[in-house]
């Protein structure tokens, strides 16, 4: 059992969750953690990433969506969870020119990536993009991590995004915001990586529910994925 030491609404239907989280298995950037905050009901826990992660502890930046999520938002400090995690295949490392682009609660694993990415010096260039349907979160937090940071509320925030000027983007949203990315992306020599969301039972590769098509014959988004070569889901 993990213990929540902040649970906090920072926005609308936005709220920052922060457990203590000893394992010793750290989590890697597009990683995260099935949720469970009840005993019977719903029947399965819920998948959320990783926001941040520090020595014993791990964050998780959520958007309440139906009932697990709003049994997860009335958790107190001091509260015990279930995690299971880290879990799946996260981003791969970055080099050169690099974009972030997120989407929505699909901002959320791009605050670590980015967190990751600084601390290794891996990119000359670290640009981040987040799209909101309404009002913007944590731009601040975001805007320190980066070299320059575009906010968008409403609309698509592929349409700031110049993919000739990067070597790597990593992407999270979405699915129609990825996949207008890809397109941006075709023919042009920029490595993107997708982190799909997908409804989950098991989050270990045991159940098939988040089973997907892609180039490479069906896959588990929990298990193979969440991220994907772009070239994977929406063809080269
Ligand atoms: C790998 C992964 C990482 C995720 N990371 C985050 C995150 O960091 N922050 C965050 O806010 N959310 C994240 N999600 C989505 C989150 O898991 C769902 O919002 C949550 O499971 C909804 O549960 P619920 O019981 O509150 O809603 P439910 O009552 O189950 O559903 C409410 C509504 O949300 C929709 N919904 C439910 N699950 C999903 C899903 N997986 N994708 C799209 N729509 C869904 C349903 O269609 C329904 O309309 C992630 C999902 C995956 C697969
Ligand atoms: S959720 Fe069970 S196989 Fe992916």
């Amino acid at each position: 059992m993990a213990e929540v030491l902040s649970n906090e609404n920072i926005a609308s239907d936005f709220w920052l969750l922060k457990v203590r989280e000893k394992s010793a298995r750290r989590p890697a950037m597009g990683q995260f953690y099935m949720i469970r905050a009840w005993d019977a009901g719903p029947l399965l826990s819920r998948p959320v990433s990783v926001f941040d992660s520090g020595e014993d502890t791990v964050s998780f930046l959520y958007r309440v969506m139906g009932r697990g999520t709003k049994i997860i938002s009335e958790l107190k400090a001091g509260d015990s969870l279930t995690l299971l995690g880290p879990l799946g295949r996260g981003f791969s490392t970055v080099s050169g020119r690099t974009a972030l682009v997120g989407g929505g609660a699909g901002i959320a694993p791009l605050y670590f990536a980015a967190r990751t990415i600084r601390l290794s010096g891996a990119a000359t260039t670290l640009d981040i993009f987040l799209g909101f349907s309404g009002v913007p979160v944590l731009e601040e937090s975001y805007r320190l991590l980066c070299d320059n940071l575009v906010v968008q509320s409403g609309g698509f925030i592929t349409g700031a995004v110049k993919a000739e000027d990067y070597d790597c983007m990593l992407a999270c949203g979405p699915e129609p915001m990825m996949k207008a990315l890809s397109e941006k992306c075709r023919g042009l020599p920029v490595r993107l990586e997708l982190s799909l969301e997908s409804r989950m039972a098991c989050g270990v590769g045991a159940c098939l529910v988040c089973s997907r098509g892609t180039a490479g014959g069906n896959k588990k988004v929990c298990k193979d994925g969440p991220v994907f070569a772009a070239g994977e889901i929406y063809g080269p």
